[in-house]
């Protein structure tokens, strides 16, 4: 199954979950990695992890809902299937075995043998779907960050002077480059400025390359024209040997404000998830 048709069936389901999660993109958590990477191997698409927990909303789906009908023979075949599926997963990560319930399961089955009320299988199909957002609150971000986001360490350019630029680097080379800009023209040094900027637009290009390390269309936002036109008007003004700072201002603050900190904020969570992961193996 897709990652994108299996979203789409279970989307309903975990749309608190994922809710949650975004919430807390920024908490970087501690992942039992050595168990994890087994399971995450081939590829972005199509992990075994990620396969056995998109089987296990599937037939968690069709095992609530029968128990919820007045269908027991149905409810009954339903459950043990999702029964299984849960032992299945829950052996799959030894670290995260105690975040499964199989208690939970046996009450519902108590409830439909016993033909318990509607408000009592209801609550009990609640606690069921709340022990998963437990944990897709808490772990499903950090393990989508490191397994399905691809890695912000290995996207790299090739460097002018032989070796490669890392994102990292070439993030730090845009900061300078800016700041040196702004600096320069503050201190009424045109020449200098005009150097950093030329930097500054040769890093602001090679950034587009980077893109597709791990997009394979060409995206629509950060490093538009809209940015761009931005960028070539303080060239324009350098060019005229504009000193007036504040005659810049409004065009560097565009840009960080179109560019630099939505990115940030679409990519920094994944990107410094991954670099955490790396400093507590250091
Ligand atoms: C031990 C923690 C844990 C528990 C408990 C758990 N999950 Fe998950 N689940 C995850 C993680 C981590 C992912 C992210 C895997 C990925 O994206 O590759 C995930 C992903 C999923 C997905 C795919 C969602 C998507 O958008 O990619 C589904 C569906 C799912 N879980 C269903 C369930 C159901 C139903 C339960 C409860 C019966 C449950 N999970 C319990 C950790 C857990
Ligand atoms: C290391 C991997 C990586 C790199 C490098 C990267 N991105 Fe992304 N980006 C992602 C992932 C993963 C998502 C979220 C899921 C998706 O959209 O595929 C995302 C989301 C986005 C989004 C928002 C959602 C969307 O899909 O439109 C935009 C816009 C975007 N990236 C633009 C860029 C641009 C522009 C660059 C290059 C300057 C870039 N990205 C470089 C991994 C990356
Ligand atoms: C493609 C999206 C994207 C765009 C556009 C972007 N950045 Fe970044 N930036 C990132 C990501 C992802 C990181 C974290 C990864 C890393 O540093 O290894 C980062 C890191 C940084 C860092 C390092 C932060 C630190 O604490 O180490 C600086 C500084 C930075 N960016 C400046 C800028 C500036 C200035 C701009 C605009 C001119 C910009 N970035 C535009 C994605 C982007």
């Amino acid at each position: 199954m897709s990652r994108e048709s299996g979203r789409l069936l279970v989307g309903a389901l975990l749309a608190v979950g994922v809710l949650v999660t975004t919430g807390r993109a920024s908490a970087q958590t501690e992942l039992p990695t050595a168990e994890l990477d087994p399971l995450f191997k081939g590829g972005k698409e199509g992990h075994a992890y990620t396969r056995a927990m998109l089987e296990l909303g599937m037939r968690m789906g069709a095992a609530t809902t029968a128990a919820l009908r007045d269908d027991r023979e149905r409810a009954r075949v339903a459950l043990k299937s999702f029964r299984e599926q849960y032992a299945m997963v829950s052996a799959l990560v030894p670290s995260w075995k105690g975040q499964f319930r199989t208690s939970t399961i046996d009450e519902l089955e108590g409830a439909v043998a016993a033909r318990a009320d509607l408000a009592t299988r209801r609550r009990i199909v609640t606690r069921i779907e709340r022990s998963c957002t437990a944990c897709h609150a808490k772990y499903m971000f950090p393990v989508q960050a490191r397994y399905r986001w691809g890695d912000f360490a290995s996207a790299t350019v090739p460097a002018d002077k032989g070796g490669s630029l890392t994102f990292h680097q070439l993030m730090l080379d845009l900061a300078n480059n800016i700041g040196a800009v702004r600096g320069d023209v503050e201190a009424g040094q045109i020449a200098d400025a005009q150097v950093a900027y030329k930097l500054l637009m040769e890093r602001f290009g090679t950034m587009e390359l980077l893109c597709v390390n791990c997009h394979d269309q060409p995206r629509q936002y950060f490093i538009d024209s809209n940015v761009k036109s931005r960028l070539y008007k303080v060239g324009g003004l350098l060019r005229r040997g504009e000193k007036s700072a504040a005659e810049y201002t409004t065009l560097f603050n565009d840009v960080n404000e179109m560019s630099c900190m939505p990115c940030h904020q679409v990519h920094m969570p994944a990107a410094f998830q991954q670099e955490f992961l790396r400093e507590a193996k250091r």
